[in-house]
């Protein structure tokens, strides 16, 4: 009889190769699979629970997990990754991702915070490291949207800047293996672009069909960087303050369940596919174990028709999920500024 303390075996019967799973090589030749596991249980699955699914996703065949000190589970993953080392899985062979919070952005504070998740995480480097976001502004966890701190500001070059030599360091160090960016925008990057020695090679975005963000996964793709797709369900776990009323529903588009019904597949695996096809990194979050197995698979089965591919291109609906407002500043006209919707960055 399996109890929950029988340990399940590793890898699971029902495993997926991780060996098959498509990746995307970087150019300096490290391998990033194709689908990753997110981690950010959204205040509502704890992080025991977020462990436990990290470890049995490697036992059916995940290998890169998306972490974040900010999501407050890192001290309870490494243990969990250690788990999966010791089960026989080679630390090259994983790809982790953790990233730099907002409150961390000050240069003497950029190796400490790495530090700090390579303990929690329990390894000796990261695969990637992230500036969650392009701004110093934080806020208390669980605040209200409309909270303004007082000390946050818009996007200043040169702060960013000064960060991003922080980071350099880290890879100069041995620390982090690549170092990349979220939540940027094209003019953001076209400055970060021209000034980083060392060039991110990532940008983690929203991107699910009804956020597109054709324009910015275009040139993110032109620059040489690789998407990672953060919400690619539509994040349907997403907490409360996150929520507004024209917010749609990728996963009921009549598109993408027509393609279900043929497919004979959840609408999960339809938006995967779409992803992982565009050429993104999807890195969908799920504790079930189900779940978890099929959003991997969809990097297994056949291509959606180019016809198909067509059909889900049409249906964006430029419905950004996390708009972000509780970094705003006072002074601020409302979320769209930190998303430089005019092509320029929002002025100081
Ligand atoms: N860089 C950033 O600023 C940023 C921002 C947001 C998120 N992220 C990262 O992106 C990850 C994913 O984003 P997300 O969590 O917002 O949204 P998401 O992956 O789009 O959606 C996750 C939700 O979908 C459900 N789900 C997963 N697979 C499913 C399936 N096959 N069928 C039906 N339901 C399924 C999950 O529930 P179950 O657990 O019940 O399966 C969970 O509630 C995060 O965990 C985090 O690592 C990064």
């Amino acid at each position: 009889m399996t109890t929950s303390k029988t340990p399940r075996p590793f890898p699971a019967a029902d495993a997926i190769d991780p060996a098959r799973v498509p990746v995307h090589v970087l150019p300096s030749g490290a391998r990033l699979p194709v689908v990753g596991l997110g981690t950010f249980g959204s205040d509502a699955v704890t992080g025991e629970t977020v462990a436990a699914a990290v470890v049995d996703a490697a036992a059916v065949g995940y290998r890169h997990f998306d972490c974040a000190s900010v999501y407050g589970n890192e001290a309870l993953i490494g243990p969990a990754l250690k788990a999966v080392q010791a089960a026989g899985v080679p630390r090259q062979e994983l790809w982790v991702t953790s990233k730099l919070w907002n409150d961390k952005h000050a240069p003497r504070d950029v190796e400490a915070s790495c530090e700090q998740s390579l303990r929690d995480l329990q390894l000796d480097y990261l695969d990637l490291y992230l500036v969650h976001w392009p701004f110093p502004n934080f806020h208390p966890p669980h605040c209200d949207v409309s909270s303004r701190s007082p000390d946050a500001r818009p996007y200043i070059h040169e702060n960013y800047m000064q960060t991003w030599r922080a980071m350099e360091r880290l890879v100069t160090r041995g620390l982090v293996k690549h170092i990349g960016t979220s939540n940027m925008t094209v003019p953001k990057l076209r400055l970060l672009l021209r000034d980083a020695a060392i060039k991110p090679v990532c940008n983690e975005m929203e991107l699910h069909p009804h956020f597109q963000q054709p324009e910015l996964f275009d040139f993110v793709r032109a620059s040489g960087l690789v998407p990672i797709g953060y919400s690619p369900l539509g994040s349907p776990g997403r907490p409360e303050r996150d929520r507004t009323s024209d917010d749609t529903v990728d996963l009921e588009d009549p598109v993408i369940v027509a393609i279900a019904r043929r497919l004979g597949v959840h609408p999960a695996t339809v938006a995967l596919k779409w992803a992982i096809q565009r050429g993104q990194v999807p890195i969908p979050f799920s504790v079930k174990r189900a779940n978890y197995l099929s959003n991997l698979r969809a990097a297994l089965t056949p291509p959606l028709t180019p016809a198909e591919m067509q059909a889900i291109a049409g249906i964006d609906r430029n419905c950004r999920l996390i708009k972000g407002q509780v970094f705003l500043w006072q002074g601020s006209r409302g979320w769209e500024d930190l998303w430089d919707v005019n092509g320029t960055i929002t002025p100081r």
